[in-house]
């Protein structure tokens, strides 16, 4: 059966199957609501339920506590309706915020290449175009398969566009592999390949670029964190869509780890507002000089040592902090330590994939 959910304080109503999600039902009929991990841990898609049964799905018992069951609050990402619904979401939302509507889509591969360690680079050719926001991600379709003689089924793996939304038919994700996941070492790293097909759905998040202010970011990425970033530093740069200066600071053990290196030192060159500051965290710059490479072209520390380094004060500024939670929570002290607002930084957290 399909029953109505209604969206409080905004009245919209959308319709929405019962092994359907709420979020998934509204983020596809255009009604936004606040989501991140948009798979029960993260507890940013919390709402209040006003009325009507829900089945609460696969939330999890730290994002929605037993007291929070009781007292009507679900994840819009797991319930799905038992009846025609009524919640009340806290819809803070930058109004600047274009809204793309969740769809689905194919793809061919048209690169699946090594960038670094571990990391490969893939760009998916979409049967039309996406609208989305710089930093928003996508859902793929891993297909079944076989492990260890056992069928098991398809999965949904999120990668983050790191393309800029210019580019509406061919998107480019940054994809660490992850031994033992289903999803990069069972099949981006294993058997997918150039000209393949592939499912994807989106846009999705609300990690994204405020084009609306001209404050001066701060983006902070680990590992394949600087996708999302790439994609906004590339729409505020080559579409001239922000007005502020922007700081990239790209973290990686050695520079085997790094990525799209050449690619941010020609973009710092062309574009004066733009700074980038890759930072080896196990690399000297001896071993960087003995090996024929500047030694100057490169900080030296973790990001977050680089960034107290670089500046006393960042209030005032913007920050966007993408990488591993142990990352992103070191790098936002950093920058509450450098007076820079809670409210002023914006975090996504990539959970390595089990
Ligand atoms: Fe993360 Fe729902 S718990 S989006």
């Amino acid at each position: 059966s399909t029953y109505t959910i209604t969206v409080e304080p905004v009245g919209r109503e959308v319709e929405c199957d019962e092994d359907q999600t709420i979020l998934d039902a509204c983020l596809r009929a255009g009604v936004w609501l606040p989501h991140s991990c948009t798979h029960g841990t993260c507890a940013t898609c919390k709402v209040d339920k006003l009325d009507g049964e829900v089945d609460l799905g696969e939330a999890s018992t730290f994002a929605l506590m037993d007291f929070e069951r009781d007292e009507g609050k679900l994840l819009t990402c797991c319930a799905k309706p038992r009846e025609d619904v009524t919640i009340e979401a806290d819809l803070d939302v930058d109004e600047d915020l274009e809204v793309h509507p969740v769809q689905d889509f194919t793809g061919t591969v048209l690169v699946l290449e090594d960038i670094a360690e571990q990391t490969k680079r893939l760009v998916v050719e979409l049967d039309r175009e996406i609208g989305f926001n710089a930093g928003q991600y996508m859902k793929f379709t891993v297909p079944a398969a076989t492990v260890d003689g056992a069928e098991v089924g398809e999965v949904d793996r999120t990668w983050s566009i790191a393309s800029p939304p210019g580019e509406t038919t061919r998107l480019e994700f940054h994809i660490r592999n992850v031994t033992g996941g289903r999803g990069t070492d069972g099949w981006v790293f294993a058997s997918l390949a150039e000209g393949d097909q592939v499912r994807l759905s989106g846009p999705y998040g609300r990690f994204v670029l405020k084009t609306s202010d001209d404050k001066h970011a701060i983006l902070v990425g680990g590992g394949t964190g600087v996708a999302p970033l790439k994609s906004m530093v590339r729409h505020a740069l080559e579409a001239g869509e922000y007005d502020g200066d922007l700081t990239l600071y790209a973290g990686g053990r050695t520079r085997a780890w790094l990525y799209d290196v050449a690619t941010f030192r020609e973009l710092e060159e062309q574009y004066e507002e733009f700074t980038y500051r890759p930072c080896l965290s196990d690399e000297t710059p001896e071993e960087v000089e003995a090996s024929g490479d500047d030694p100057h072209a490169y900080a030296y520390g973790m990001v977050t040592d680089v960034i107290e380094s670089d500046h006393e004060r960042l209030g005032g500024c913007r920050g966007y902090l993408c990488g591993p939670p142990a990352m992103v929570d070191a790098a936002l002290k950093t920058l509450m330590s450098r007076r820079l607002f809670p409210r002023d930084i914006f975090r996504e957290d990539f959970f390595d994939e089990s």
